[in-house]
């Protein structure tokens, strides 16, 4: 197929647009660049010996996306650009509602102009809020997340839904990330987030790599096994073949939009993340506990069975290749990838 990748020269759209090619599909970017680097695309490239077209601009430009359509004749899109950070969208809630409600819709436009009918979606486990039963379930209702980012996956779900009910033969697969972590195992593309990271594992890769003086672990006080925080980590190579897989199922479907979790079905602590990369990176890695962080919950964890049986998909990598492929890529290339 030949398929138009959004935000693929992101952390999640870089690794499976190396996963399409790999298994023979034709993939165009559209990045803006404002939380990637051009480089990203260039190593997929030189991974793959294959040429991917980079088109640097704005989603909502919607002139230049029907140029783009227009051209290329794509099979299918995945959509994975967003803003995506929890705490930048409590301060800048109309940026995240702006840009990931209008890029979407501005996808949308142009896929029913120019008739293409196959839509994978980056969701996330965030839609299921802090109250859904643990393991999550796709059925849970009713979604809500806990932040304006969140609630912008909990919108687009349902925009998605609506219009994939409305319009003939369109099929669309909402991919439920839970917590991707890890690198492809080359260590040439991986996770470099803009400024401060947030997320637990970029910590520890920057603490491990002495670009972070400490971890601070936020709580040590909740109901889990050792008292910090559980998740549900999945190795982004599992979350890139999972792309493919739904992908592969989108004719098959009866329903026009289906939710799948992406996840391994187990949970793993904060200081168990911690112990596991130490493991892969040789030395001990300083840290102190802090207060909880607000928002966060206790655990979560997913029920990825559907995914199986429908899709044919699971997870097949544990922690410990997690915290190895993120080694490898952070301490080749300790402060991500170079400028240009
Ligand atoms: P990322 O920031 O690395 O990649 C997203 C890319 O989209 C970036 O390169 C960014 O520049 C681009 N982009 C954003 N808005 C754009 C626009 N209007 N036009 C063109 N390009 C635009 O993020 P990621 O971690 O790769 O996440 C990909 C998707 O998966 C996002 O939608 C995110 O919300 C979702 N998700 C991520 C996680 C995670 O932990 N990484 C978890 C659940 C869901
Ligand atoms: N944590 C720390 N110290 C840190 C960072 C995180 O102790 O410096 C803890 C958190 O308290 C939590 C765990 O590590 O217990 C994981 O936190 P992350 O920030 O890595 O991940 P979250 O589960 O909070 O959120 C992530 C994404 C969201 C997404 C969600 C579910 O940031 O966008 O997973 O997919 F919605």
């Amino acid at each position: 197929m030949r398929i138009l990748l959004t935000g693929g020269a992101g952390y999640i759209g870089s690794h499976t647009t190396l996963t399409l090619l790999e298994h023979g599909h034709d993939v165009v970017v559209v990045d803006d660049l404002l939380n990637s680097k051009r480089a990203a695309v260039e190593r997929v490239e030189s991974l793959s010996g294959r040429t991917v077209p980079l088109h640097v601009f704005d989603l909502r430009d919607e002139t230049r996306l029907d140029q783009l359509f227009a051209r290329e004749r794509f099979d299918a899109v995945i959509h994975c650009a967003g803003l995506k950070a929890v705490g930048d969208s409590v301060a800048r809630p109309l940026d995240y509602y702006g840009n990931n409600l209008d890029s979407t819709f501005a996808v949308l436009a142009a896929m029913a102009r120019h008739d293409v009918r196959r839509l994978v979606f980056s969701s996330s486990a965030t839609v299921y809020g802090e109250n859904a039963p643990l393991p999550c379930q796709e059925d849970h209702r009713p979604l809500s997340a806990t932040s304006p980012y969140g609630q912008t996956k909990v919108m687009i779900e349902q925009v998605l839904t609506d219009v994939a009910s409305a319009r003939d033969g369109l099929r669309v697969a909402l991919l439920r990330y839970f917590n991707p972590v890890g690198a492809h195992p080359s260590g040439r593309i991986g996770e470099d987030p803009q400024g401060v990271p947030n997320n637990l594992m970029p910590v520890i890769a920057r603490v491990a790599v002495g670009r972070l003086d400490r971890l601070q672990v936020f709580g040590a006080d909740y109901p889990t096994a050792d008292g910090t925080g559980e998740r549900d980590y999945i190795h982004v190579m599992d979350v890139a073949m999972g792309h493919l897989r739904a992908l592969e199922h989108l004719d098959a479907m009866v329903q026009p939009a289906r939710a799948f979790n992406l996840g391994t079905g187990t949970a793993t602590s904060v200081l168990q993340l911690l112990a596991a990369f130490e493991r892969a990176c040789g030395h001990p890695l300083p840290y102190d506990v802090v207060p909880r962080r607000p928002g966060d919950v206790p655990a979560n964890w997913a029920d990825p069975a559907r995914a199986q049986q429908e899709l044919g998909w699971r997870a097949t990598r544990g922690i410990d290749e997690m915290c190895a492929d993120t080694w490898r890529w952070q301490s080749q290339n300790p402060s991500g990838y170079p400028e240009r």
